[in-house]
């Protein structure tokens, strides 16, 4: 099948496998604002083509899977509390959707997974990721949290160790995140896509239709009315003194002074 482009996503199918790729290297595969609408599109079209069997999230060059928000993106963002909650709305939307498809979607973490990179992975079905990845939240350092990781991350690698990477911003490495349960395997970097591809073509030979009834059975757990609370929070950060002085640090690349709201 002929390759897509949905704004910053790459899609390539063959052998009911889609490789879905984050391509913006250059920004480190930041997720600009429109990322998680292409995002949903792209899941639609993969889900309805009739062949797709399995999805693999990926991101382009050899630096980043995803690192993240697009910061300045953020700092674009000025139209009040409707804005912001329609934008954190909207991206929980975007992992919701890979939570719900039908398919089996499988990270393929190549680099940095920071942020929404990191959250990405924790949505996805399972996750294998490259010897020279690495993983954090560090949303703090911004005035802000992990909307998606902070109420997903706490039952995939444990509370405690949720806290341990929201509260310090501490990147830990794949080998880190295999024992925490974060990823599943590690490999070389080299063999990354072709490791992906193997599993996903394992995941291609079983029944579909098990598959889409044992994610979503395996997945009836997962409480998506907690979305509301985390939207509603993170609504309020990013109205903040303290992000708006987070973004801004980041941009003129200096420590953040924060005045420490109370919340
Ligand atoms: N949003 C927007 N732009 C980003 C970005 C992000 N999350 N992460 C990286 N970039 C951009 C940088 O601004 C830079 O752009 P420029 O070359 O036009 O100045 C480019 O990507 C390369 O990043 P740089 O910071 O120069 O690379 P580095 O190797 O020195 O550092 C990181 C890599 C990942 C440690 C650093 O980029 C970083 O901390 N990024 C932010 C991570 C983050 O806080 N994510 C959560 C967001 S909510």
């Amino acid at each position: 099948m002929t390759p897509h482009r949905i704004g910053d996503l790459n899609i390539e199918r063959a052998d009911g496998i889609a490789v879905l790729t984050i391509d913006r290297p250059t920004k480190l595969n930041a997720l600009t604002n429109a990322f998680w609408a292409d995002l949903r599109a792209a899941l639609t079209l993969v889900e309805t083509d009739g062949q797709t069997r399995v999805v693999i999230l990926t991101g382009a060059g050899e630096k980043a899977f995803s690192a993240g928000g697009d910061i300045a993106g953020f700092a674009d963002m000025d139209g009040g509390q409707t804005q912001m909650r329609a934008f954190q709305l909207d991206a929980m939307a975007g992992f919701g959707a890979i939570e719900r498809s039908p398919l089996t979607v499988i990270a393929a973490v190549n680099g940095y997974a920071l942020g929404g990179g990191c959250e990405l992975t924790l949505a996805c079905d399972f996750a294998i990721a490259s010897e020279t990845a690495t993983f954090g939240m560090p949303e703090a350092a911004l005035g802000l949290i992990p909307g998606f990781g902070a109420i997903r991350a706490p039952e995939v690698i444990g509370r405690p160790m949720a806290k341990y990477m929201v509260a310090t911003g501490a990147r830990i490495s794949a080998q880190r995140a295999l024992e925490v349960g974060l990823v599943q395997s590690v490999v070389a970097p080299s063999a990354l896509m072709n490791e992906a591809r193997a599993l996903a073509a394992r995941v291609a030979a079983q029944s579909p239709y098990a598959l889409s009834v044992g994610k979503r059975l395996m997945n009836r757990q997962i409480d998506q009315t907690a979305f509301d609370y985390s939207v509603e929070a993170i609504t309020m950060l990013q109205c903040s003194d303290d992000r708006a002085e987070g973004v801004t640090a980041f941009v003129e690349r200096r420590a953040p002074r924060f005045g420490g709201e109370k919340a």
